[in-house]
């Protein structure tokens, strides 16, 4: 083991584990120590689920990636495993960026993820050269692979930057054979993924783009991945530098999934649609699993690059993962909703039905708290009122409000009152659909996070919130007159 990989086991097993629990989310996971951005290698291995990150254990900001690890059995109570990958070899010195996770036929766990060094062009500019690297394991232990890189600039088709050349989504198609699919950049026309085919998942022939940009949705993609659900094919991926069409692509960098039928035998993908997959603040960068009983399930990272350095400096872990949500696409949408076993964490149900509002706020006996899943159905009284609001997190000084506007048709999320002291992104909005002023909202608190699905999953909405902890009210708003129905369970365990 290289000492840096050594080092980095050792200091987080000594200052991660020195974190109190009650200091984290109760379910979300957060990086053993340090900082965390997107999920890597989510897969499931030898009877439980993997989720490897983007890791730098040292500083509660980014710096050079190393691979974090965490194993789990149902996608909420997750324990730390030691670091799986550091930043040690020349071509991966400068960063051990995402990747993914495959089993091989002989049992070993294989780890395809991108490695970075930096090279000063002729002009004096520090560029980071991005080539496709492997690691073998056993679910706990990983050795580079003595011929990496595997994928290097030779292997771009023309006009394809070695400097954008990464987080290689490696897939095992069922005659055994593999696919990777690797974000790009193409000179002036933006992101591309590109497929790759493989044998023996070692060498590997470029087959073409999957999907071009073409300077459509923001411009260099990253993060792909790619599954087949509910009769589509479904790509997902993550854009920089998004201009706002519409309601859509808000987040600056965000997700975005586009819908459509691949051709097996040609691989050619036919793209139908495009949406935004998180109408939030906070998610990026997800993956998918396929669990043992068939479920795609996507995580991704509950955080925004355009935030995420604004934090103070002290403190011992920052970023943290998404809920694990269960896919299915329904009417040409991706549905999210939250992963079922979820279920298992909720406490006695607080039922409070048609619950009238007129132009008051109320609280309701039994609905608070900061680890609350509560689902609600709002319905006008008379003539369509102007505003419905659910605030949470709150006490006298602060609280953050999910609010609809049915003449409108829009959902805000805003945290600006959530006690955070920097200017940042603190609102998003989302057209949604309602049948005259009914709508049903799914809200999931886990301490420093909200996300809230919007009938049955059809729009998903996730924000960060840093509230402090005694925070803890739940509150119901009307502008006119509304009935609520609303089912509350505090979750724990
Ligand atoms: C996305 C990303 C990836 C890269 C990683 C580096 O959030 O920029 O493209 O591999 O983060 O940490």
């Amino acid at each position: 083991m290289s000492q840096a990989l050594q080092e980095a086991r050792i200091f987080e097993k000594r200052h991660g584990s020195a974190i109190p629990d009650r200091d984290r989310p109760l379910f979300h996971l957060t990086p053993w120590i340090g900082w965390m951005n997107d999920p890597n290698g989510f897969s499931w291995y030898q009877g439980q689920y993997h989720m490897f990150y983007q890791y730098h254990p040292y500083d509660s900001h980014w710096g050079p990636m190393h691979w974090g690890h965490a194993v789990s059995r149902d996608l909420l109570h997750w324990e730390f495993l030691p670091c799986a990958l550091a930043p040690d070899m020349p071509y991966d010195k400068d960063g051990c960026f995402s990747g993914s996770a495959v089993e091989l036929s002989d049992g070993r766990q294989l780890l395809m993820y991108t490695g970075v060094r930096h090279e000063t062009t002729p002009d004096g500019q520090v560029r980071e050269v991005q080539t496709q690297c492997l690691a073998f394991g056993d679910g706990l232990n990983y050795e580079k692979y003595t011929g990496n890189p595997i994928l290097t600039e030779a292997d771009l088709p023309t006009g394809g930057s070695r400097f954008d050349f990464r987080d290689p989504k490696i897939l095992k198609l069922p005659d055994g054979t593999f696919r990777a699919l690797i974000a790009n950049n193409r000179l002036g026309e933006g992101g591309q993924i590109l497929q790759y085919r493989s044998v023996d998942a070692i060498h590997w022939s470029l087959v073409g783009p999957l999907a071009e940009n073409h300077n459509r949705i923001g411009l260099m993609w990253e993060c792909p991945d790619f599954f087949r659900l509910d009769g589509y094919d479904v790509l997902l991926a993550s854009a920089q530098d998004m201009l706002p069409k519409g309601f859509e692509y808000h987040n600056g960098n965000g997700t975005f999934y586009l819908l459509g039928h691949c051709d097996d035998d040609t691989g050619v993908f036919t793209e139908e649609s495009d949406h935004a997959v998180d109408y939030g603040i906070d998610f990026y960068a997800p993956q998918t699993v396929l669990t043992p009983d068939g479920r795609r399930v996507m995580i991704g990272w509950m955080q925004n690059w355009d935030t995420c350095n604004l934090h103070t400096r002290w403190v011992p872990w920052f970023g943290q993962m998404s809920l694990p949500r269960e896919l299915s696409v329904r009417n040409g949408i991706l549905y999210q909703t939250p992963v079922r076993e979820l279920e298992a964490l909720r406490g006695e149900a607080v039922r409070h039905e048609q619950v009238r509002i007129e132009n008051s706020e109320i609280r309701l006996p039994g609905v608070h708290g900061r680890t609350v899943d509560l689902e609600l159905e709002i319905e006008p009284e008379g003539p369509l009122f102007n505003r419905f609001a659910i605030r949470f997190a709150q006490n006298e000084l602060y609280h953050t409000t999910v609010s609809f506007r049915p003449h409108e048709s829009v959902l805000k999320i805003d945290r600006k009152f959530s006690g955070s002291r920097r200017a940042i992104i603190h609102q998003r909005r989302a057209k949604v659909r309602h049948d005259g002023g009914r709508l049903k909202l799914r809200l999931i608190l886990d301490r420093f996070s909200a996300e809230v699905f919007v009938n049955d999953g059809e729009q998903v909405l996730s924000a960060t919130v840093s509230t402090d902890l005694s925070a803890e009210g739940i509150s119901f708003f009307a502008d006119g007159a509304v009935r609520i129905n609303v089912l509350s369970y505090q979750l724990g365990g």
